[in-house]
């Protein structure tokens, strides 16, 4: 599979679960777990989604081991990360370990990202010199 699709496919999956959630909270006029589904969108749903439209742009690293690997820490940290901080915003502070484990996990895949997006934009500056038209 390629990273953009595995990006885009998690995606919307953890949209339609962020969104059940919120509905849940809503209908219960329970909103503690805020936080947890405030992050488990944004990460789950806008980063994995614009993580895939670079990966969609950048067609070298789509099959790259290291654009793989990122997306799976990402998604494996927000899901942890999410269960964790909806632990504790619930009053369960056993959660704590779960949301600081997750946190490091798509810290940990957001710097192996920016590596990507640094390597990939050095390149292709290199092959714009390169192909340029001499003067
Ligand atoms: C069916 C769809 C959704 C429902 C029913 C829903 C419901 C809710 C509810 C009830 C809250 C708590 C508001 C409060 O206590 O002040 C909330 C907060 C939040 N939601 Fe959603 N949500 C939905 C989709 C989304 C999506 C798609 C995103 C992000 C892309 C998102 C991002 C947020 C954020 C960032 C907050 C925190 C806002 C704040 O700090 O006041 N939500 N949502």
């Amino acid at each position: 599979m390629k990273a953009s699709s595995l990006s885009f496919q998690a995606a919307v999956l953890f949209v339609i679960a962020g969104m059940i959630w919120g509905l849940v909270m809503a209908i219960s006029d329970d909103h503690s777990a805020m936080p947890a589904h405030a992050h488990l969108n944004l990460l789950g749903w806008v980063s994995l989604f614009l993580f895939g439209i670079y990966y969609r742009l950048r067609a070298s690293l789509e099959r790259s081991r290291a654009a793989m690997t990122q997306v799976w820490l990402w998604i494996v940290g927000t899901v942890v990360q999410a269960v964790g901080v909806g632990l504790v915003t619930t009053g369960h502070d056993s959660g704590e370990p779960l949301a600081a484990g997750g946190s490091l996990v798509v810290l940990a895949s957001m710097l192996l990202f920016a590596w990507l997006v640094f390597q990939g934009e050095r390149a292709d500056a290199l092959l714009r010199s390169a192909t340029a038209p001499a003067e």
